[in-house]
């Protein structure tokens, strides 16, 4: 063997060993990126969400936790709630690669719903895959939380469902954001101006029931308004929101948690025109 071979050998040896050097350390920057995670065997995961800071505490020890199972010999069918009073305006929004999910954050006032008096601005909304809730047992492939805050800091979110089927047309409308997500590891891209009207309900039914953040701090007293009807979204759109966000994770759902005490109304206008 020549000088110049031997040489070149140790050359090479040496980057490999840099190399492999490197490597667990990026990949460990990755992990810590998230507080926390999905991995139902994982130190951060959620069994443990509770036990990595002291103002997750509800997490474990809450009492009336999300997600829930909407079963429907369980749910009171009411009349009386009223129709889910949305006044909602375009504004200019961020997406936010939060690590775990993928956040469109509105930067100004996107309006807001009015649930017995009391009025929630709309904030921000991000997607679970597969669903959150289920019915009567059954996940579905993806849900959106559109999380509203009052002036007085109580918390309303409106959850709707997908499963897959014909495209939907607001994940549509972002698709080119999305991709551009996807191909980053920038935690904010600008989204432009977008209208929340566009994130469509379909149904005047809805499931109402008090629970929590389904992400820590998991804090409780959230209103929550889920539409009964189950909307479509094709499965790129799904893995989409998924790919954007690089946590080599396929899902972001909490497991369901336990009823206790709590009831589940399931409002339906009494002229069933829908
Ligand atoms: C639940 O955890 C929180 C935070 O650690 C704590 O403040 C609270 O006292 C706990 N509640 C119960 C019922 O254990
Ligand atoms: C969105 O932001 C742009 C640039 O800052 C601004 O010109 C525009 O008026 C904003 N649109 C809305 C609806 O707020
Ligand atoms: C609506 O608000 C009133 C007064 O604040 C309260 O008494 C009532 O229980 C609330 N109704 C529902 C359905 O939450």
């Amino acid at each position: 063997m020549g000088k110049l071979a031997i040489q070149l050998l140790f050359l090479i040896t040496f980057f490999l060993v840099l190399v492999s050097r490197i490597l667990p350390a990026t990949s460990q920057e990755v992990e810590d990126e998230a507080d926390f995670n999905y991995d139902p065997n994982g130190e951060k995961g959620p069994a443990n969400w509770g036990r990595i800071h002291p103002e997750w505490g509800a997490c474990s020890n809450g009492s009336m936790q999300s997600p829930i199972d909407l079963l429907s010999e369980r749910v009171d069918v009411v009349s009386h709630l009223g129709r889910l009073s949305r006044s909602y305006k375009p504004a200019n929004a961020t997406l936010r690669n939060r690590g775990h999910d993928m956040m469109l954050k509105w930067e100004g006032a996107a309006g807001s719903i009015e649930i017995n008096g009391t009025e929630y601005l709309l904030k921000q909304c991000h997607w679970h895959s597969p669903s959150e809730h289920t019915i009567n047992g059954k996940r579905l492939a993806l849900e959106v939380h559109m999380v509203h805050e009052s002036l007085d800091g109580k918390v309303a979110v409106v959850g709707i469902m997908y499963m897959i089927g014909r495209p939907d047309s607001f994940l549509s409308s972002l698709t080119k954001q999305l991709q551009l997500v996807a191909g980053t590891y920038e935690r904010d891209t600008v989204a432009g101006v977008v209208d929340p009207r566009n994130i469509k309900i379909g149904s005047r039914k809805y499931y109402r029931y008090m629970g929590s953040l389904t992400i820590p701090p998991c804090t409780e007293n959230v209103l929550w308004t889920i539409v009964r009807k189950v909307r479509t979204a094709t499965r790129e759109q799904v893995r989409m929101l998924r790919v954007a966000v690089h946590d080599e994770s396929d899902t972001n759902a909490r497991q369901i948690q336990p009823i206790n005490s709590r009831t589940v109304k399931l409002f339906r206008p009494e002229d069933k025109d829908d």
